[in-house]
């Protein structure tokens, strides 16, 4: 816990994602003493704001549950200051760095992570000031990014290439909050710590996979920048995509990050991009009843747009173990339920003697209340042989009902912190995921597909249940 000393400076301290996501992250790891209790906190943004208002913007999202966690608040806001500052001018750098090298007196800390909780526009021009003004090869820096990684493999390439001359890769965290949510990490421990699932985690027994992001509520208030993105940008290139690579990988040499990280990119590289007869996309309309607006009521985005906020794609994986079986891949906004999960559905029992079989199933639910459980045929108790479907069932509300499930974030800028990349994007990786979607998004963006309309609050698009279906998912009984 909490030994090594750094400076965290959050640049774009102001916005959202710093006041929702970063400040109860920090807070999280210092109220359970992941983080030293010396550690000095700096906001860093353009908007003007006193100390007072600051502390009221890092706690706005803070849920403090004791007394105990309000004394932790007190004290952590004592490590957290703030200073104003444009993102491309030296003399508020250098300003920036005064501050630094005062709070690093105090408490002796010689290294530093950068937040960068930036939009992309001023993405590069923060990143070269700091390498001016706030960097020297006496302080161990680390960088942690935030997406937009560009918009297709293009744009990612130049990005890269850009932060590539100001901070070697070792220094930069690329993240993607889904490797840190506790299900997700939980994959490898499932498929490499357990031997029955060894033998049976590929195209011999299973059919196919399919990875689930589903949203209750609409772009409220981010269309307009949810519009240039989309929800493949937005959603499927990035969280979807890395659950499928810790789905598909083969097992790495240990757990170090680079030899995890070479088996996920392995996966990637396995895949062909998209085509336009293994996607779906959809828009979501005004709701049924008509209280909810529709995508294109939202002032902000542009009349007529064609972004899809759906989209159900399939992907192969042309390798020894998964050729031939479909992951499916689906997300979207403004859907009839909140969930995440990863659901591998396995072949029809070859054996004909039982009538009236479903097929087995693992499930392994993200989000909302975490759980693991595997669908099984079993004799219905009582006279007779019937079969019945039933749940191997591994609740964590029920199993782990103590355990307090730790917040992405809070997972991931502590491993930055230990120097852990396992769970970041590595460069390689990021540029075989914008190859599998590229050529599909350049016929999105040239407006070549028109999306599906679909209800706000309903399950999606209409021609999901025959997309899915055509990639193998079967409900219910064998055929
Ligand atoms: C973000 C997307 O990366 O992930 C959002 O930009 C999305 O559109 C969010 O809502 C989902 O994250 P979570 O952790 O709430 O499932």
């Amino acid at each position: 816990k909490g030994n090594y000393l750094y400076t965290v400076i959050v640049l774009g301290a102001s916005g959202d994602l710093a006041k929702k996501k970063t400040f109860p992250a920090l807070f999280g790891l210092y109220k359970n003493k992941y983080l030293n209790p010396k550690t000095h906190i700096v906001g860093y943004a353009r908007t003007k704001m006193d100390q007072a208002t600051f502390e009221d913007h890092v706690t706005k999202y803070i849920k403090l549950k004791s007394e105990d966690d309000k004394a932790a608040l007190k004290d952590f806001l004592k490590l957290c200051s703030y200073q104003d500052g444009q993102y491309d001018k030296d003399s508020d750098f250098q300003r920036l760095e005064q501050r630094l090298v005062q709070v690093e007196k105090e408490s002796g800390a010689t290294e530093r992570l950068f937040y960068m909780a930036l939009p992309p526009s001023v993405f590069i021009k923060v990143a070269t000031c700091l390498k001016h003004n706030n960097y020297s090869k006496e302080i161990i820096t680390r960088l942690i990014v935030e997406k937009p990684f560009g918009m297709d493999l293009e744009s990612s390439r130049k990005l890269a290439k850009e932060l590539g001359a100001l901070f070697s890769e070792e220094e930069i965290y690329r993240i993607d909050h889904y490797l840190g949510k506790e299900m997700v990490k939980n994959m490898m421990i499932l498929r490499f710590a357990n031997v029955i699932f060894g033998s049976i985690w590929n195209r011999q027994s299973i059919d196919n996979v399919q990875i689930t992001f589903k949203e209750k509520i609409g772009t409220q208030g981010r269309g307009g920048y949810f519009d240039e993105f989309g929800i493949i940008r937005d959603v499927m290139q990035n969280h979807l995509l890395q659950i499928l690579t810790l789905v598909a990988m083969e097992p790495p040499v240990s757990l170090n990050s680079e030899d995890v990280r070479d088996e996920k990119v392995k996966v990637l590289r396995f895949i062909p991009p998209i085509t336009r007869e293994d996607i779906l996309l959809g828009q979501y309309g005004k709701s049924e009843d008509g209280k909810e607006p529709g995508y294109l009521d939202d002032a902000t985005v542009p009349k007529g747009s064609k972004t899809p906020t759906y989209a159900a794609a399939t992907l192969f994986i042309n390798n020894e173990r998964w050729a031939g079986v479909p992951f499916v891949l689906k997300c979207g906004k403004a859907l009839d339920q909140q969930k995440t999960e990863i659901r591998i559905q396995f072949k029809n029992v070859a054996c004909g003697i039982f009538k009236s079989l479903s097929r087995n199933e693992i499930v392994i639910r993200v989000q909302p209340d975490e759980a693991v459980y595997v669908k099984m045929m079993n004799k219905e108790p009582g006279l007779g042989m019937k079969t019945i479907i039933s749940d191997l069932d591994l609740s964590y509300s029920s199993r782990f009902n103590d355990s307090v499930i730790p917040e992405a974030y809070e997972a991931l800028i502590l491993d930055a912190l230990n120097g852990d990349h396992s769970n970041f994007v590595r460069n390689d990786e990021l540029d075989a995921a914008w190859k599998i979607f590229t050529p599909i998004l350049k016929k999105i963006d040239q407006g070549e597909i028109n999306p599906i309309p679909y209800a706000y609050g309903t399950r999606g698009p209409k021609g999901l249940t025959e997309f899915v279906a055509k990639h193998g998912y079967t409900r219910g009984e064998q055929e």
